[in-house]
């Protein structure tokens, strides 16, 4: 090579490093932009939060909106494969939010619609962020990590109301009980109209129930210490994770067991007179330390099919 092609290379490389340098200046800019104008924040990692003991944490043990002050709000929002609880927030127009959000199994993502809201949730830590919310509306939060199966139905809201009707919608009485613990926990997978999505997440509508003629401790096993190993349901096989709901309390497990077995008008497959479940019935369960691939083997012993 002559001295005029080391030129010409040389020459090249130099303008190459140049382009790439003035586009790492740009986004600097364009970030410090976004942070002093656009109300972009960064996540901060206020603390931990082991996955395991969310319950016992006093933030993520009832997550959900607390009143701090006029107009202040921290909101705990627990995130699970494929579930953000609570599912809905509901928060009064002008209401400055505190946002507290950690995941119990793998990385999700919160990123509320229309808003600089979008933020890593990450198992293990505990991401907080502020946000106010001065226009009404309903904000749909999604998941934008890719998490698993179910990813794509993994949704809440946020509805942002005058105070006026945020008072009203505290006073209306809840819709059946075990109705809003399965909407809130179950339906992102098997559907609000329990046919769950073939080969993904088996159906609940009279599945439910023939399970639990078979065996009533059975479902009760499987909502408490979740599902591994392939099964079959009506032809179809499945072998996805169904995930231990063991913080959800006794009482909501019997309601959500309840529903299950009883709604989408599968009451006959239960039999005469099958009696609802309880939460001492759960308690009972919720002592035994079984693993997912123990309660898939205690399916094998049903002799279903
Ligand atoms: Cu959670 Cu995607």
């Amino acid at each position: 090579m002559d001295h005029e092609q080391h030129e010409a290379i040389a020459r090249w490389e130099r303008r190459w490093l140049s382009v790439a340098g003035l586009m790492s200046l740009a986004f600097v800019i364009l970030i410090t932009i976004a942070l002093a104008t656009e109300g972009t924040h960064i996540a901060q990692r206020s603390s931990r939060a082991a996955p395991a003991q969310l319950t016992s944490l006093e933030l993520f043990a009832n997550p959900g909106v607390t009143a701090l002050g006029p107009g202040r709000y921290r909101v705990a929002v627990v995130a699970q494969s494929f579930t953000f609880t609570p599912s809905e927030i509901r928060l009064p127009v002008g209401a400055e939010a505190e946002f507290y959000l950690t995941s119990r199994d793998v990385l999700h993502g919160f990123q509320i619609q229309s808003t600089a809201v979008n933020v890593e949730v990450i198992p293990g830590e505990v991401s907080y962020l502020r946000y106010t919310f001065d226009q009404p509306g309903e904000y749909r939060v999604s998941c934008n990590e890719y998490c698993g199966i179910g990813h794509q139905n993994m949704i809440a809201k946020v509805s942002v109301v005058p105070s006026s009707q945020l008072a009203q919608a505290e006073a209306a009485p809840a819709a059946a009980p075990g109705e809003a613990v399965f909407t809130a926990n179950c339906a992102a997978c098997h559907q609000a109209n329990g046919q769950g999505v073939p080969g993904a997440f088996p159906p609940l509508a009279g599945h439910a129930a023939d399970l639990a003629a078979a065996d009533r401790s059975y479902p009760l096993a499987v909502v408490l210490h979740g599902l591994q190993g392939p099964i079959s349901v009506a032809g179809t096989t499945y072998n996805g994770v169904m995930p231990a709901w063991g913080q959800l309390s006794d009482e909501q497990i019997a309601e959500v067991l309840n529903y299950i077995t009883t709604g989408w008008d599968s009451e006959a497959a239960l039999g005469e007179g099958f009696a609802p479940y309880t939460a001492d019935e759960v308690a009972v369960e919720r002592a035994n330390a079984r693993t997912p691939t123990d309660v898939h083997a205690l399916r094998e012993q049903l002799g279903l099919e």
